[in-house]
């Protein structure tokens, strides 16, 4: 079966200025691709590229197996909602649901079972004859889905739909979505900036940055095995832990020196890595820096650390410490007993460690 959506060796320019350099992409069909990466990265110029709003300057855009790089976007068989929704305001809901049908030419009866059954599966039933002036953020953003699911593209594209909404009604939206692309089975690619939102949505992840792609893998590759330095501290919050190390190796284990102010330095024994090279920056999420006794494995290393912080979190306390001219962060239980001053005793899970390169960023392992 041909990808549902593949895109090759794309760039993009605007006069001199290249945006989007070399991108390749493929998604199956039902896949949730999310675009992520930083503000200005060319996110939502890929997704218009798709859509084919913009022309690009070279490569080429398959959808379903048809090459689509120059045709129109009416032709394109695809469905856009925007950060806006760009609603018609002087229209009704339910015309605004139709509009797209009624141009072009889908008989009366067709138009009502579609926005009917649309209605139904968004619960806005009881607003279609509302104007957008009268709803409220969450509903605007389901009216405009409902424009984007009547049409039965191959390929929904959403740029940033819940970046407009507060915290609680974008948690709510997000699983709506979510629960929606599980019913349809339909294929979307979705742009966002929050990596959360990513993590949760996604089937797989493309993070970019200055219009180059930096990995494309699924919600767990990208947050287990990060290619680069940029996606280790991109994806997760609080951070990956970053820290510039001195490693010696002999045959099978790895002898880590990490610098500490006023302390001999921590030393840790990765028992599973004996090939790295001499400075390295090491990478350990908070969830694997944890009290000593709370983790075990077969390469769980424990070494008492200087507490300089506790930021209680609710279900987590957060514990900083400085190693190798860095904050790290250990990801605690709420109950901890940790105050700021103390010395305490920490287990690192170097099964979870990631590796860098620090000249490139390159992971290592
Ligand atoms: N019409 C244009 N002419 C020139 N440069 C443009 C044009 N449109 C966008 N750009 C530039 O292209 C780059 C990518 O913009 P884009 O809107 O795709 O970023 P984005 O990743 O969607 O960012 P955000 O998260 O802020 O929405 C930016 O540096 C932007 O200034
Ligand atoms: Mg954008």
């Amino acid at each position: 079966m041909a990808p549902i959506l593949e895109i090759k060796n794309l760039y993009k320019s605007y006069g001199s200025l290249e945006i989007l350099k070399d991108i390749n992409i493929s998604i199956d069909k039902g896949d949730f691709l999310v675009l992520v990466g930083p503000s200005g990265c060319g996110k939502s110029t890929l997704l218009n590229c798709i859509a084919g709003l913009e022309d690009i300057s070279g490569g080429s855009i398959l959808i379903d197996g048809h090459d689509m790089t120059h045709v129109s976007p009416k032709d394109r068989n695809i469905a856009m909602v925007f950060q806006s929704y760009a609603l018609y305001p002087t229209m009704s809901v339910a015309k605004n649901i139709t509009f797209g049908m009624k141009v072009r030419g889908v008989d009366q009866a067709t138009q009502k079972r579609k926005l009917d059954e649309v209605a139904k599966q968004l619960q806005i039933e009881q607003l279609l004859n509302r104007r957008p002036g009268q709803l409220s953020g969450g509903q605007r953003q389901r009216v405009a889905m409902g424009r984007a699911l009547v049409r039965d593209p191959k390929l929904f594209l959403f740029d940033e739909p819940l970046s407009n909404l507060d915290a609680k009604l974008r948690v709510e939206m997000r699983s709506e979505i979510k629960k929606l692309h599980h019913n349809l089975g339909a294929s979307m690619v979705y742009v966002t900036h929050d990596q959360i939102e990513a993590m949760t949505l996604a089937t797989k992840i493309v993070v970019m940055k200055s219009g180059v792609l930096q990995q494309v893998g699924s919600p767990a590759e990208i947050y287990n095995r990060p290619a680069n330095l940029f996606v280790a501290d991109f994806m997760g919050s609080p951070a990956m832990n970053l820290i510039p190390a001195k490693v010696t190796c002999d045959a099978s284990s790895s002898r880590i020196e990490i610098a500490r102010p006023d302390a001999d330095p921590l030393v840790l024994v990765d028992q599973s890595n004996g090939d790295l090279p001499e400075d390295v920056i090491i990478g350990l999420r908070p969830e694997d820096i944890v009290e000593a006794g709370y983790r075990s494995g077969q390469n769980v290393q424990t070494a008492t650390c200087h507490v300089d912080m506790v930021e209680p979190a609710g279900a987590d306390t957060f514990v900083v410490s400085h190693l190798g001219g860095k904050e790290v962060t250990a990801r605690l239980h709420a109950e901890t007993q940790a105050t700021p001053g103390q010395d305490l005793n920490f287990a690192f899970d170097l099964a979870k460690v990631s590796y860098f390169e620090p000249d490139t960023g390159r992971r290592l392992n």
